[in-house]
């Protein structure tokens, strides 16, 4: 059997309608899993075959209601996967407090939310399967260096990097068969980099979008965007038994945006 055959596993993925989500949903589907697709959106069609839910991952009562709800039909989950993420791109002088809170409240304590409600389950589930359960928190390139116009979600994604090496640390200390992971993407063709090359263009760094996607492109040694497949293939990667030896690890997935 292929190490990273996800047969017989229940997998959750958190900002399922979003591009990186819907692609992961899809990839974790094709290597055999069951998936539960959530976002904070009321209705989604993600895939005719994978379950919706709405979830916001910074209501803890929600998370509970969910696990329970997986735990009650499904019995099991193998793999939780907290991608659920907002930008905000905006010079320090002009973040407002709220808007500070909000990207860490969604960024970083959906995270931890979603951890904390979920290992048990996972605990569960994990002792069961080579390479145990598996947490897989998707930070970015904006986790491992800061950029201009970026301070909250570079702050954000940098306390993902080492929310997951602590959760890694203390699940291996108890023993608990739970892999936790970080996935470090570069600049990804979604609607969150819409997003971003607007306000570059709102805050004067840019003339036009055109030239701020340029720009981003650029950056990457490879010279182009990433796509969500992508990025999705490395988490199926975390969430399967080949990635049996890895904990606490960042999987950089950024066409060498890092590398030079
Ligand atoms: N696109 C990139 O270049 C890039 C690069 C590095 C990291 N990332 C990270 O990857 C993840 C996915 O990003 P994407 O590019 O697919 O963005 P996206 O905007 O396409 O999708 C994000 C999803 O998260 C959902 N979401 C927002 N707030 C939520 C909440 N409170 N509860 C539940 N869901 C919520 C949105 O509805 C959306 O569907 C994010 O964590 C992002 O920070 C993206």
């Amino acid at each position: 059997m292929s190490p990273f055959d996800l047969s017989g596993t229940v997998a959750l993925v958190t900002g399922a309608t979003g591009g990186i989500g819907r692609a992961t949903v899809k990839a974790l589907r094709d290597a055999g899993s069951t998936v539960i697709a959530s976002d904070i959106a009321a209705e989604a069609t993600i895939d005719a075959a994978a379950e919706y839910h709405r979830l916001d991952v910074t209501d803890e009562a929600a998370w509970t209601t969910l696990i329970a709800d997986i735990a009650a039909r499904h019995g099991r989950l193998d793999a939780l996967v907290n991608n659920a993420g907002i930008s905000v791109t905006n010079s320090i002088a002009e973040t407002s407090l709220a808007e500070w809170r909000k990207c860490q409240a969604v960024n970083v304590e959906g995270v931890f939310l979603g951890t904390k409600a979920a290992a048990e389950l996972l605990r569960r589930s994990g002792a069961d399967r080579k390479g145990g359960a598996s947490i897989v928190n998707l930070s970015s390139v904006g986790g491992l260096k800061g950029s201009a116009y970026m301070a909250a979600y570079c702050t954000s994604k940098g306390a993902v990097r080492l929310f997951t090496k602590s959760a890694a640390a203390e699940y291996a200390m108890l023993g608990w068969p739970i892999r936790v992971n970080s996935v470090h993407p570069g600049g990804i063709d979604t609607s969150m980099m819409d997003t971003i090359y607007a306000r570059y263009v709102e805050a004067g760094l840019f003339a036009d979008e055109q030239t701020a996607r340029a720009t981003v492109s650029a950056g990457h040694a490879i010279g182009r965007m990433g796509e969500p497949d992508e990025i999705a293939a490395g988490i199926v990667y975390l969430c399967s038994p080949g990635a049996s030896f890895m904990t606490g690890s960042e999987l950089v997935i950024d066409g060498g945006m890092t590398a030079r």
